[in-house]
């Protein structure tokens, strides 16, 4: 089907990218800037970005791996271990590029060994960022091994988000990408700098994409896909207009034989077609309409970064995706992998 619908959008952001580091940014670095002026990059690296010059050093090599013809503005954070200083965050205060601090419950994730076991260890540190209004980033999910994984978020918001927030009513927080009617509820219950991401791949997919007819590892992330009604609060919160919901892909890099093994590492790499993901998200709801709030302008004001001021262009058009692209020695699957996409991003002219 080809249609002349198109719609075009101040450049977004990308509140939440896992670009990795090394070889694999002459990749990741150039997906992402083909769909988005800026992103805020998350620090999981081996070993993880705890300190400022890390996180500037980790810039420039970003920056160093951008293609020429297209601008990109990396927003860095820091991982909160237990060995952050107060002197840490003074320091990413000073500093115009570093926007955020990331926390990990340890072994929750990906790379998060190095994060937080107990909240109480970071409570001088988290007690300076809300002094100095220096958002945190939440990775909301407990790791208590009796809890079960479809569990985890809304247990984390009882047991660790509602006492900090009544602990630190003041701390800017970003709770990142959320995936139950407990999180949105949550969310649309708070007032002053409190926000959340969404991910595409929630957007679209509940957890039977994921397990009906086979198990495909490609559909693997973490917070897990849920039950589908969850995915259609997700959906109405994104598409409501609510200034505490914004965009981030949580597009997370595993070349393909780590995601397709016996022990598949999570992470779904959704930054080469992120924006035709969240454009059929939003159609599917009749709200294109609202998508350059969620895309392009939330973010922008919870971080205080202006708008971009060059557009992107999505047009109504039925293509396939690549099957597979080039990552350091081998392969990755991009998400949805040689399936068809509704919706195009022309290039920049
Ligand atoms: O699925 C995920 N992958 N969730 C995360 O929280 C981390 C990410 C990664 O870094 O691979
Ligand atoms: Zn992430």
């Amino acid at each position: 089907m080809t249609s002349s619908l198109r719609i075009s959008i101040p450049r977004p952001i990308d509140a939440h990218l896992h670009l990795r580091d090394g070889r694999s940014l002459s990749s990741t670095v150039a997906a992402s800037a083909r769909q988005f002026g800026r992103a805020v990059v998350m620090p999981n690296l081996l070993p993880p970005v705890v300190r400022c010059s890390e996180a500037l050093a980790y810039r420039d090599r970003i920056l160093a791996a951008c293609p020429p013809d297209l601008s990109f503005q990396p927003m860095m954070t820091l991982y909160l271990s237990e060995n952050t200083r107060i002197e840490d965050i003074d320091q990413a205060c000073a500093e115009p590029d570093i926007y955020a601090v990331k926390l990990y419950p340890a072994g929750a994730t990906t790379h998060s060994e190095a994060g937080v076991g107990h909240i109480d260890r970071v409570m001088p540190v988290l007690e300076r960022m809300a002094e100095r209004g220096l958002p945190l980033l939440i990775h909301g999910e407990v790791t208590d091994p009796d809890i079960d994984i479809f569990d985890r978020e809304a247990v984390f918001i009882e047991r660790t988000l509602i006492p900090l927030r009544r602990r630190l009513p003041e701390l800017p927080i970003v709770l990142e990408h959320i995936t139950t009617r407990e999180a949105v509820d949550y969310v649309q219950a708070q007032n002053g700098r409190f926000a959340a991401t969404l991910t595409a791949h929630h957007l679209l997919h509940d957890r039977n994409d994921m397990l009906v007819g086979g198990m495909r590892p490609h559909f693997f992330c973490l917070p897990i896909l849920k039950r589908r009604e969850h995915r259609q609060a997700l959906l109405a919160a994104a598409t409501s207009g609510d200034p505490r919901f914004f965009l981030g892909t949580d597009s997370a890099p595993h070349a393909q034989h780590a995601k397709e093994s016996a022990c598949a590492c999570a992470g779904c790499y959704t930054a080469p077609v992120a924006l035709e993901l969240y454009a059929e998200a939003f159609a599917s709801c009749a709200a294109l309409d609202r998508l350059a709030d969620f895309a392009s302008r939330h973010a922008a004001h919870f971080y205080g970064v202006p708008v971009d001021t060059q557009e992107i262009t999505l047009s109504a058009q039925t293509w396939t995706q690549a099957e597979r692209l080039p990552y350091l020695d081998g392969h990755i699957i991009p998400f949805r992998a040689g399936s068809e996409l509704q919706w195009r991003l022309e290039d920049a002219v």
